[in-house]
């Protein structure tokens, strides 16, 4: 019962945030804007997880305070029975205040906010990727780019989380404890404003150098990551060449590369714990120092036991505070990182006005058409060429005469510097893209396999096709006993790529 009710309501708080919610436009490129564009939608309920912090940061303030008091009963020569609300209060924060507030508190930071973020940011990320021309892929490992688009959506994630659980927890405190010390001694508070000033300063100092060390170690991470999946995923290519030594040498130099980017990083890390563990112990030291010599001034032994109490807090949340602010400056750099190579505009785009093609009789051609992928050479020139309905026609040449930039160019894969290529009199520029490729059967010259069911596979480009239409299709390839030999058990999957047909 109890179960249950508990399970309703994680489900309830993990549905407080929309994990499929598009983004407005494109990706900007600066880090604010792009912190914007990647969590819009979400604002609201992260504003909420940080008030929710906050409230149990300064509940950590009140017990320090009731412990002062305390002490100062223990002091007196008052009975007990006089201090029955002190008592009540203690309970009632301690027992139920206190567990509340930081039960919604975790709540918040593992149900509500943290796998609804990282999902909201992929999925964004990964749309904007997917609407990329080919140049977008041509031109980069595909691996860094899948490496880039996990890194972002963690790091930003993680930010957040941090950023709301230990940042605002902690300022809670700070000015919760600035408060506690007001109604001790004014001059303490000058105490401490003068140690956070010192503590503000070495952040200063320390945080913009761990967010650029930290970029660079993302980038030689998703340069690796880009290597290796790229030797593995051309591995019939590398053992043919008999390449293996050249790849785990190039991935080995990836591997020394982010080796040192990481010694680099861990040399400004560990210099900045060190300073940050010394600070720190100045704190309590301080202001108890300060509170015992101020005696006579009318600070109790309940006020020193909670200065006492509060600065060694302090202190000890300003470690976990600053180890807190140091990944998130690592996640900032890593965002940065990404987001250099994951938000440039899309290359090739529908046009606002662009309808489905409307194929009717199939008539292709190619008006004075030029093409050098963005070269001064190669690809094609000057290409007029009429393929009637129903025409059959063979294009032969030698290797590199521009047959396949031929076929790309019609599946409008680029756009030609120069003419038009129009089917049935529409030019392909100005139909939808899906609606344009979806007319046109294409087989090419490699092999192309999904890592999954063979099913998937043979219904790939109409995934509505019946069963017996995938048949007949696979049939007419001769995959079909071959599939079925396979299911049976009766033939081992010998020339198949990564994984091999399965289901
Ligand atoms: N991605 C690319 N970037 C730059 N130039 C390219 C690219 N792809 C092809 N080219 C150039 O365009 C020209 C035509 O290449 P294309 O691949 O269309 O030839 P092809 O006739 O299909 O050759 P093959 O018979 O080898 O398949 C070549 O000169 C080639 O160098
Ligand atoms: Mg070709």
């Amino acid at each position: 019962m109890i179960a249950t009710r508990y399970q309703q309501m994680i489900k309830r708080l993990g549905n407080l945030i929309d994990s499929r919610m598009e983004a407005d436009g494109p990706p900007p490129d600066t880090l604010a804007r792009f912190f914007n564009w990647a969590l819009s939608g979400a604002w609201r309920v992260i504003g909420l997880a940080a008030f929710i912090s906050a409230l149990a940061g300064a509940t950590e303030v009140l017990a320090m305070f009731l412990l002062g008091r305390v002490v100062d009963i223990a002091a007196s020569t008052q009975p007990i029975g006089d201090s029955a609300g002190l008592l009540i209060g203690a309970v009632v924060l301690l027992m139920v205040l206190r567990p509340a507030l930081f039960g919604l508190s975790a709540s918040f930071q593992s149900v509500v906010v943290g796998p609804n973020l990282f999902t909201l940011v992929v999925g964004r990320l990964h749309r904007w990727t997917l609407g990329q021309a080919v140049t977008f892929f041509d031109n980069d490992f595909a691996g860094r780019i899948a490496q880039k688009q996990m890194q972002v959506a963690r790091s930003i994630t993680e930010t957040v989380i941090e950023t709301v659980n230990a940042v605002l927890f902690a300022l809670a405190t700070v000015i919760g404890t600035a408060f506690l010390i007001i109604t001790i001694d004014a001059r303490l508070l000058i105490v401490l404003a003068f140690w956070i000033m010192s503590y503000v300063f070495f952040l200063w100092i320390f945080l913009p150098r761990i967010r650029s060390r930290s970029k660079a170690r993302a980038g030689a991470a998703a340069m690796l990551t880009g290597q290796v999946v790229d030797t593995i995923t051309n591995i019939k290519t590398v053992k043919l060449f008999a390449g293996t030594l050249h790849e785990s040498d190039a991935a080995q130099s990836a591997m020394q590369d982010l080796r040192g980017r990481a010694l680099a990083y861990g040399e400004v890390a560990t210099l900045f714990r060190f300073g940050l563990i010394t600070l720190a112990g100045v704190l309590p030291l301080a202001m108890v120092g300060f509170g015992l010599s101020w005696r006579d001034a009318g600070v109790t032994p309940g006020d020193l036991a909670a200065i006492g109490a509060v600065s060694i807090r302090l202190s000890q949340m300003t470690g976990w505070v600053s180890f807190v602010l140091m990944a998130v400056f690592s996640h900032i750099g890593e965002v940065e990182d990404g987001m250099k190579t994951l938000t440039p505009p899309h290359q090739l785009t529908d046009n606002v006005d662009a309808k489905p093609i409307n194929v009717t009789a199939a008539e292709i051609e190619f008006r004075d058409v030029s093409f050098q992928y963005g070269g001064a050479a190669g690809g094609i020139g000057g290409i007029n060429l009429t393929i009637k309905a129903g025409e059959k026609l063979g294009i032969v040449g030698a290797s590199g005469a521009g047959k396949s930039t031929l076929v790309a160019l019609l599946l409008r894969l680029y756009d030609p510097e120069n003419g038009d290529v129009l089917i049935d009199g529409q030019a392909v520029r100005g139909v939808t893209q899906d609606s344009l490729r979806a007319a046109i059967g294409m087989v090419t010259q490699e092999t192309a396999m999904f890592n999954r069911s063979a099913r998937d596979n043979i219904i790939y480009g109409r995934p509505d096709a019946t069963d017996a239409q995938m048949i007949a299709a696979a049939g007419k390839a001769e995959a079909h006993d071959f599939i079925g030999d396979l299911r049976a058990g009766r033939r081992r999957p010998v020339c198949t790529r990564s994984g091999g047909p399965s289901g």
